[in-house]
């Protein structure tokens, strides 16, 4: 199953992605996260990306394009996928479908995630991160049993830098701009399949399933 999760920064498509790998036994791919990974890593492209990231802006089309053509072509994709973060933009759109033609692959379901904006900015806010072992908390609705230490690891827990409020407030603006009329390009393309973002993260998980497996 080759799926894309689309939606706004904070909306729970890393945690919904999460738990589809298991389900599915298919990869994540998050190019939020190989391009952070790039930023540690202090890679040229990580270079490039990092003042686009921290300011909440996207990264240009043709460096995240070139990110998601390559990690498709590896072995554990042949399977399926979940892009997690990708597409955001419509030219990001036109060369996904472009580059899975070429591969003779396509899309089977876009899932579209949506939560009201008040929400989003108490999920980022709050959102923390394990340094060691990446593990996802949040400090009201997913907190760690000691404050700031990771339950698996022991490491530490740190906030992302694109995570203070005024950058938050940027993203979300670039994300309606940008990444909103995705909404309509893929129900146009009769792939869109919207779930409401808001409740437990199991009861979203057993709805998307849901609608994975036609049940809605
Ligand atoms: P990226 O890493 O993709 O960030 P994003 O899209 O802004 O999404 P987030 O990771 O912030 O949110 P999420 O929806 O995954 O939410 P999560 O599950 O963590 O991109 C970062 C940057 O990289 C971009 O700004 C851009 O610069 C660049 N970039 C990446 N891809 C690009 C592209 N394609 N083109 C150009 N540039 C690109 O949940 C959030 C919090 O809420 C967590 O704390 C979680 O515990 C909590 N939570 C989750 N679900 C629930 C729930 N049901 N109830 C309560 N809390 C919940
Ligand atoms: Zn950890």
């Amino acid at each position: 199953m080759n799926l894309i999760l689309l939606g706004p920064p904070g909306v729970g498509k890393g945690t919904q992605a999460k738990l589809l790998i298991d389900r599915f036994g298919i990869p994540q791919i998050s190019t939020g996260d190989i391009l952070r990974a790039a930023v540690k890593e202090l890679t040229p492209m990580g270079i490039k990306a990092k003042g686009f990231m921290d300011s909440g802006a996207l990264v240009p089309d043709e460096v995240v394009i070139g990110i998601v053509e390559e990690r498709l072509a590896q072995p554990d994709c042949q399977k399926g996928f979940i892009l997690d973060g990708f597409p955001r933009t419509v030219p990001q759109a036109d060369a996904l479908s472009l580059v899975l033609s070429g591969i003779g692959k396509k899309i089977d379901h876009v899932v579209s995630l949506s939560v009201d904006k008040g929400e989003l900015l108490k999920r980022l806010t709050g959102r923390r991160a394990c340094s060691k072992c990446g593990a996802g908390y949040h400090v009201d609705f997913a907190p760690s049993k000691v404050a700031g230490i990771c339950d698996a690891c022991g490491g530490e827990l740190f906030q992302r830098e694109d995570d203070k409020e005024e950058t938050i407030l940027n993203r979300l603006a670039v994300y309606e701009a940008q990444t909103s009329p995705l909404i309509s390009y893929y129900q146009t393309a009769g792939l869109l399949r919207s779930v409401n973002g808001l409740g437990s993260v199991e009861g979203i998980q057993t709805e998307i399933v849901a609608v994975l497996q036609g049940a809605r």
